[in-house]
């Protein structure tokens, strides 16, 4: 594990402070006697230090050696023939919709229940994002929910694996291949995920996006990598992230319509860096989430992320997401944890039902049931690889006393 290890924007923006305004003394006393607990920290240590500090010594702060290096390992480490270093998840979905050939008119089936990134990548393209409804367990897209809304329009498919938990790939996979649909998969939250075949996520040949900002399992600040497993791809997405630009670097002549995606060297080292003790960072998660699961089991109506599926099937670990008794006073429990000294956010909402959505696109209430269930009930609870025993107990404890407090409220 790395020597130090920092508090970050991540933990610090991560989840709004709600006021304690209205809130029990008794409480606000307790989370000020008591260390905050942030929502995410990442793990930054002596050899992100020396990685960062080499990089500036040598004045090649971008496009140098450290970029092709981090594409490499992180290409070896999830399986993939070959990846793509980019400035962000958000810019990764971009490049690789546009290189799955989407383009205007053209639909996109993917989540409601994501990150807003994953659906707002194809609307860039003057695409619609075209959405199914949810597994109830898994919280990833259903497939066969999926396969009903792929049109005559329907360009690709844009499964994600939500909270690190792999997608349903075969079954996609076997729509894809029925309707003849390109597959960008969104794995900006599931590095070290593992499908039930043993293929890593990121590792199927499809493109696959993932994301590096500072809650993630793997940091370099901001910035995003795709994987994938075809060389002219590869050539097309490097002169898209940097401008347009022939791979000679050529300054006086632009091929095509590009971008500033480029991912820099300073990134790229904290990269290879944090690749590093990468497999730390994951197993502290893993045991932390074990923990919380012990922590939490015996808290009545609390329902805890699914475990890991039959076979190989392994989650990426990257947030521990509860949802709360239907009918508990979500809010009113973000607040009393944030009087303790507890960051937690309500994690993730539909996009279908976010303003510039319904605006656009007319969505409505009712038509993704378990989606807005879901979205109405999730918690994000404190998570971090450094996160100890204490700080889970802490966290379960006052879960439980505000869960008790936010029924006697409500009854
Ligand atoms: C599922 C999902 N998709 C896309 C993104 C976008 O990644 P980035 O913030 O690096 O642009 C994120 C980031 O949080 C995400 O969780």
């Amino acid at each position: 594990m790395a020597e130090r290890a920092a508090t970050s924007r991540a933990g610090a923006d991560a989840g709004s402070r709600a006021s304690a305004d209205g809130v029990h003394r008794r409480a606000a006393d307790a989370g000020a006697r008591a260390e905050a607990i942030p929502l995410a920290a990442p793990v930054l240590g002596a050899a992100e230090e020396r990685a960062v500090l080499e990089v500036l010594r040598s004045g090649r702060l971008s496009l140098g050696p450290r970029v092709a290096e981090f594409e490499r390992e992180f290409a070896t480490r999830v399986g993939a023939p070959l990846a793509c270093a980019v400035s962000s998840g958000t810019a990764g979905l971009h490049l690789a919709l546009r290189a799955a050939g989407v383009g205007q008119g053209d639909e996109v089936v993917t989540s409601p229940f994501s990150f807003v990134a994953s659906a707002n990548a194809a609307i860039y393209e003057r695409a619609r994002p075209v959405f199914a409804d949810i597994d109830p367990l898994t919280l990833n897209l259903d497939p066969d929910a999926a396969a009903a809304v792929v049109g005559e329009r329907t360009k690709a498919l844009l499964p994600v694996h939500i909270f690190g938990y792999p997608a349903e790939m075969p079954a996609f996979e076997r729509v894809a291949a029925r309707h003849g649909l390109a597959i960008v998969e969104d794995a900006c939250e599931a590095l070290g995920a593992v499908h039930a075949d043993g293929v890593r996520v990121g590792g199927r040949g499809h493109l696959a996006v993932f994301g590096f900002y500072a809650n993630k399992q793997l940091t370099t600040g901001e910035g995003g990598m795709i994987t994938l497993d075809d060389a002219d791809t590869k050539a097309h997405l490097e002169s898209e992230r940097n401008q347009g630009r022939a791979p000679d670097m050529d300054w006086l002549d632009h091929d095509r319509l590009g971008f500033n995606y480029r991912l820099s060297d300073l990134a790229c080292a904290l990269g290879l860096a944090q690749l590093g003790h990468l497999e730390e960072m994951l197993a502290a998660r893993r045991g932390v989430a074990e923990r919380y699961r012990e922590a939490l089991s015996e808290i009545e109506g609390l329902e805890l992320p699914c475990p890991d599926g039959a076979g190989g099937q392994r989650r990426g670990w990257f947030v521990f997401v509860v949802q709360l008794p239907s009918g508990c006073d979500r809010d009113g429990v973000v607040r009393e944890l944030a009087a303790r000294g507890i960051q937690s956010k309500p994690y993730l909402p539909a996009i279908h039902l976010m303003s510039f959505y319904r605006e656009r696109f007319g969505h409505r209430e009712g038509e993704f049931p378990v989606c807005e269930d879901v979205a109405a009930r999730s918690l994000a609870l404190p998570f971090f690889p450094q996160m100890n025993e204490g700080q889970v107990a802490r966290v379960a404890q006052e879960l439980r006393a505000a869960l008790q407090g936010s029924s006697a409220g409500s009854a």
